[in-house]
């Protein structure tokens, strides 16, 4: 490192990037037709053209960061499906499907499991419990963190585990507009010493002095960074996809050498979502 760039950098380590494989669905059906968490309210006005613009900002990003974008067409009458990480957990080859909890989203996991199907993917199981994928479970290359208290069922948590076979540690949420544990936690870097960043408040007592206990260093978000949807964040290791809202999480972010991408999801929040929401990894 030059005399210079280490200047630049004081404190934080170099952050390496690895590159994703990611499943998208374009939101061109994208509405607010019904109410199933505090973030929608159907008397308020949707542009869907502008949220085709922000997801294909989105998707330019990945691309240009160097990673791949698979998609999953669009369904007429499924205005929720852009959110494409409520649809399947793939880890090693191994699909576990959804199962959503509000009647509105169901069909949805099917379209899923066929394009996994389709794409000559053997072990593709659909859950028994309610189960909202990615929503609320984090991979972090170790552990799947699997969150519930507002749509995945503990149960599933178990289910998890024995389909995919991988160690799954429950956490609780608690507040209401952070439904799903991607609305209050996210992966930084994956691997056995894991970095995560979580709002503490969205979670139970318990599941606090889990995640402090597991993460030491993690990032901690307070109410400015969660309340835009900041913790639906998305990272390759280095580089963090963010809601342009996110400044505060994007400054401690930049402390620790990780690199924040900004970009305006205002449309697909009024749905609950941000950009990992609409992203499904999947996981080698
Ligand atoms: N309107 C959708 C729902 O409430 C938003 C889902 C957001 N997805 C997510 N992974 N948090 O189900």
């Amino acid at each position: 490192m030059t005399v210079t760039a280490a200047l630049e950098t004081p404190c934080a380590e170099p952050r390496t990037p690895t590159r994703r494989r990611f499943v998208m669905c374009p939101p061109e059906h994208f509405a607010v037709e019904y109410a199933i968490n505090p973030w929608m309210n159907p008397d308020e006005p949707v542009d869907t053209a502008l949220a085709v613009q922000q997801w294909n900002e989105l998707k330019s990003t990945y691309e240009r960061l160097g990673h791949e974008v698979q998609q999953v067409p669009a369904q007429p009458g499924l205005p929720d499906m852009v959110f494409a990480a409520n649809s399947g957990t793939v880890i090693g080859g191994r699909v576990l499907g959804s199962r959503f909890r509000a009647p509105e989203r169901a069909a949805e996991a099917e379209h899923f499991r066929r394009w996994f199907a389709e794409r000559g993917y053997r072990e593709v199981v659909m859950p028994s419990r309610i189960n909202e994928a990615e929503g609320d479970f984090a991979w972090t290359g170790e552990l799947l963190l699997a969150g519930s208290g507002f749509r995945t069922d503990p149960a599933a948590h178990a289910e998890a585990q024995e389909v995919l076979g991988v160690p799954v540690v429950s956490l609780s949420l608690v507040d209401a507009r952070y439904y799903h544990l991607d609305t209050a936690l996210f992966v930084l870097d994956k691997g056995p010493r894991a970095q995560i960043a979580y709002y503490p408040e969205a979670f139970s007592a318990g599941s606090r002095r889990v995640l402090e206990r597991l993460f030491p260093d993690a990032v901690i978000a307070d109410e400015a960074d969660a309340s835009c949807l900041g913790l639906n964040g998305v990272s390759d290791g280095r580089n963090v996809v963010l809601p342009q809202e996110a400044t505060g999480l994007a400054g401690r972010l930049r402390e620790r050498g990780y690199e924040p991408v900004l970009l305006d999801i205002s449309e697909l929040r009024k749905s609950g979502g941000g950009p990992k929401c609409c992203t499904m990894e999947l996981h080698g």
